[in-house]
């Protein structure tokens, strides 16, 4: 049995996919069911209420959301034999694309709801409790959503902070548009409110995040010396970067379309500010971009991080690839090749192409074998891992500032992130968890740095 059960209180669990979005979605949905005796468990067996938080994105993502259900109607089932009962709610992108197929084909759902939609949770379970038959709920008003919720509760030193949601670019391939709807911002206000908030508790580092995170727009604050003016994604960077007892600002995801001079000075200028950037291409052919609707070309992107690296030199660089999109040949895939080979990422993610019903690329002629989608995405992948580890190779013997945010697998060992988001095991006292401190890096693992602390003298020396 779970302690939240023993304290006869509610437990929920919930189950996230996707993408950071959703990470923060679930944190927020945890947030608002708890003043209603929900406590959070980590297994769906003694959970009064099941939340499936979904990603759409692949083919393969959308099908692990109804092979767990099939899992979750055998508890639930017993549990009913024993006169207990378990809410299944699906909440996320799938939840919001495929909402009455998913009540259609897994009778045991009881309650739909979009990423819009999840702050109505507390009357949805409460209706759910009332009526039999099932809820859906994805409409969008995600101003109202940000609105509707508490005040947040900060776990650990780092924090995501969702600041624009949605997207208009209806990238062909893409189901994001169709399952998060139109871009929108958050104001500055109600972003610095937030911000304040996880410093007061601790927090050293955010994370912004948005599907198109720099197509961000603000009113400039009322009484700020640039007032009336719209901010971009530069200025709200540097406004937050003003806020007391936070150390680091991290963004994700940017598109190329909306990379502009203002962020890339910010880049530059604010130390705060980590010399981290997502900056997803897709692919290196302009052809192939064109077929995408990227609304940019591999020559543009490539100047593009000449300027980010002229702004700030020791950038390391991630972004996401596509391959077998509909009409790639084997020469447009060389070109995604030139191109990784010519900018040279820190890390990167790569895919195979997976046909969204609903989006254009699904119905394009051209469809790529599978057997050539794999071997494209094997070739893809041995270039961009050599590269990470490249990267990673060069850090050793620097002194890095890492910000400590778990505890090791090991007795005396932390767990921190560099300025370039790796991942870093280093020997460190547990009354550290929450701190950034010099660290020599020793030694480089498949996944991550390894390095000692440095006194402060030896470090500035
Ligand atoms: N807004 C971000 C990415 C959102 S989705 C951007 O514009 O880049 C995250 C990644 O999933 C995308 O960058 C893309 O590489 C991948 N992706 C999206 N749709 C896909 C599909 N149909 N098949 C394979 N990968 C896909
Ligand atoms: Fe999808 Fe393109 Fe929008 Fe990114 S920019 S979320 S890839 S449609
Ligand atoms: Fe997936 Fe939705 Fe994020 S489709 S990647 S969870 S925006």
């Amino acid at each position: 049995m779970t302690q939240a059960r023993q304290k006869h209180g509610k437990s929920v669990f919930i189950r996230t996919y996707g993408c950071q979005m959703n990470v923060y979605d679930s944190e927020r949905m945890a947030g608002l069911l708890k003043p209603l005796g929900y406590g959070v468990v980590d297994a769906p067996d003694d959970a009064d209420l099941v939340i499936l938080n979904t990603c759409h994105i692949r083919e393969k993502a959308a099908e692990k959301v109804y092979s767990e259900l099939g899992r979750l109607k055998k508890i639930k089932t017993a549990r009913a034999s024993n006169g207990d009962e378990m809410v299944i709610a699906v909440a996320g992108c799938v939840a919001q694309a495929e909402g009455p197929e998913i009540i259609a084909r897994a009778p045991m759902v009881d309650l739909v709801v979009g990423p819009q939609a999840y702050h109505q949770l507390p009357e949805l379970l409460a209706r759910a409790a009332r009526e039999c038959g099932d809820i859906l709920a994805t409409d969008f008003a995600v101003e109202e959503k940000f609105d509707r919720l508490a005040e947040r509760q900060a776990d650990g030193p780092a924090a995501f902070l969702t600041i624009q949601e949605g997207c208009d670019k209806f990238c062909t391939f893409c189901v994001v548009p169709y399952t998060r709807g139109a871009e929108v911002s958050r104001g500055v206000d109600a972003v610095t409110a937030e911000a304040r908030s996880l410093a007061a508790q601790g927090v050293k580092e955010i994370t912004l995040l948005g599907q198109n995170v720099n197509a961000w727009r603000g009113d400039a604050p009322a009484g700020d010396a640039g007032a009336n003016s719209l901010w971009g994604l530069g200025e709200l960077c540097r406004h937050l970067a003003k806020v007391d007892g936070l150390e680091r600002i991290r963004f994700m995801t940017s598109h190329p379309r909306d990379m502009d001079d203002g962020l890339i000075a910010a880049l530059g200028e604010e130390e705060k500010l980590m010399p981290y950037l997502h900056l997803p291409v897709q692919a290196g052919s302009d052809k192939i971009l064109k077929a995408m609707n990227r609304g940019h070309t591999a020559a543009t992107y490539i100047g593009q991080i000449a300027k980010i690296r002229a702004a700030r030199p020791d950038i390391a660089l991630s972004g996401d690839f596509i391959v077998g999109f509909p009409g790639e040949t084997n020469e447009d895939f060389e070109a995604t090749l030139a191109l990784v080979e010519a900018v040279q990422y820190a890390s990167a993610f790569s895919f195979k192409y997976s046909r969204r019903p609903g989006t254009p690329g699904a119905a394009m002629p051209g469809q790529v074998e599978e057997s050539e989608k794999n071997q494209r995405l094997a070739r893809l992948q041995a270039c961009l891992e050599a590269q990470r580890e490249g990267f990673n190779r060069a850090q050793i013997g620097a002194v890095l500032p890492v910000l400590f945010e778990k505890p090791g697998r090991h007795a005396g060992q932390l767990i921190g992130r560099s300025p370039y988001l790796q991942s870093v095991h280093v020997d460190a006292p547990q009354s550290m968890l929450g701190s950034i401190a010099p660290v020599r890096i020793e030694d480089v693992t498949p996944n991550a740095l390894a390095g000692v602390l440095v006194r402060k003298a030896e470090a500035a020396a």
